[in-house]
């Protein structure tokens, strides 16, 4: 009915990480990492449980927008932010997230009211190099002595300078960077309390926590995360301060999987390739940081499987492998091929290549799907021809 490729979300898996989120701390503030997948439907859904929106582009604060969501709810991250962002975050009340030094200066001329500092830690978070976002060469955030003079220029010009921020990185498979990351963002606090006089009232500490893809990863759950940073955090900052959480992978990744239709099925010398009808255009997280995933043939399973096969896509790559060996019953044409843990980074960061329409998505509830982004035709490719 929906057509393959199909991203499929679980509204109650969704719900359920949102509310472990919320569980940890009712004060908190829980805020969806849009850029994990931006979509209406799905912001909608988390802001009818108190969710707000971290968005980092005027296309992700649309989204939130157009769900309904409060600026008092956004945070505007970006680390190379326009003065259009700048002015629609101000205009929608957001709390900007300084990010360099000559930003103070530019979102106060954008008339932004409200804003936090992000600082960076240096801390290499145990995770692909390309979602390290707090290491010593990161392009994100401020040292401490610029984020300290960051609070300083901010307060001079009038800002109301509400917190700090941090965020190490993505698919964070274990808390101890980031409890040393709460350490130092309290250290920094600390050190603005005496050279500034002023003291934060929110604490944002970021998102990152990781979801399995595959049977044999292990992962912390998010109440438990999450419980440990807030721990970790009132360890170090004794006075009374709001903590901000910015999950976006945790939220949907377990959440949605890919449906694919099985194609061709051929072998070489010495592999058997399944062909779906999708791959790197909706997910290109195999070829951006090595991601590896699970399967099965929806269809059929409930039968063993006999071999060994690579799961390659559409597209004209030798590279674009989908997974490179999964246990499958011998695959047929027209087969459906799932894929588990697709929900986060994934669509969203989908592409035409190969002049392929980009998927639709569906969310399921009670056994019904609904439909809440539907798939690209060829007339919306050729919209943007100009003969
Ligand atoms: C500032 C910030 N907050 C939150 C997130 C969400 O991260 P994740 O999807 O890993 O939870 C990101 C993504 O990298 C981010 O850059």
């Amino acid at each position: 009915m929906y057509g393959t490729p199909l991203l499929v979300y679980c509204r109650e898996t969704i719900l359920a990480r949102a509310r472990a989120y919320r569980r940890v701390d009712p004060e908190a503030l829980v805020v969806y990492g849009t850029k994990a997948f931006p979509n209406v439907a799905l912001l909608r859904l988390l802001a009818a449980e108190g969710l707000g929106a971290d968005v980092s582009t005027s296309g992700e604060l649309e989204f939130a927008l157009r769900a309904g969501i409060q600026g008092e709810r956004i945070l505007f991250h970006g680390n190379n932010k326009s003065d259009d962002e700048l002015r629609a975050a101000a205009e929608a009340g957001a709390f900007v997230v300084i990010d360099a030094l000559d930003e103070v200066a530019r979102a106060k001329v954008a008339g932004v009211r409200r804003v936090l500092v992000r600082v960076t830690p240096g801390i290499e978070a145990e995770t692909h190099r390309a979602i390290q976002t707090a290491h010593a060469e990161s392009k994100f955030g401020l040292v401490a002595d610029d984020a300290l003079a960051a609070v300083r220029d901010a307060l001079a010009s009038g800002l109301d300078v509400a917190g700090l921020h941090v965020h190490i990185g993505s698919q964070l498979t274990q808390s101890a960077e980031s409890l040393l990351a709460v350490e130092r963002l309290a250290n920094v606090a600390a050190h603005c309390q005496q050279e500034l006089g002023w003291a934060p009232r929110l604490f944002d500490l970021g998102g990152g926590l990781a979801v399995s893809h595959s049977l044999s990863e292990r992962v912390p759950q998010p109440e438990e995360f999450a419980r440990e940073l807030l721990s970790r955090l009132r360890a170090h900052w004794t006075e009374p301060a709001r903590v901000i959480f910015e999950p976006g992978r945790s939220l949907v990744g377990q959440a949605g999987l890919t449906l694919y239709r099985v194609g061709v099925v051929k072998r070489t010398t010495g592999v058997a390739y399944a062909a779906i009808d999708g791959g790197m255009s909706d997910n290109p997280r195999p070829q951006l940081y090595g991601s590896r995933y699970e399967a099965l043939l929806a269809n059929r399973a409930d039968e063993t499987p006999v071999a060994t096969f690579r799961i390659a896509g559409k597209h004209c790559e030798s590279g674009d492998v989908l997974i490179e060996s999964v246990e499958l019953p011998e695959p047929r044409r027209d087969d459906v091929l799932a894929v588990p843990a697709t929900g986060a980074y994934t669509l969203a960061m989908a592409s035409n290549y190969n002049g392929v329409a980009r998927p639709a998505a569906v969310l399921v509830a009670d056994g019904n799907a609904e439909l809440i982004r539907r798939r690209e035709s060829l007339d919306d490719l050729l919209a943007f021809e100009t003969t």
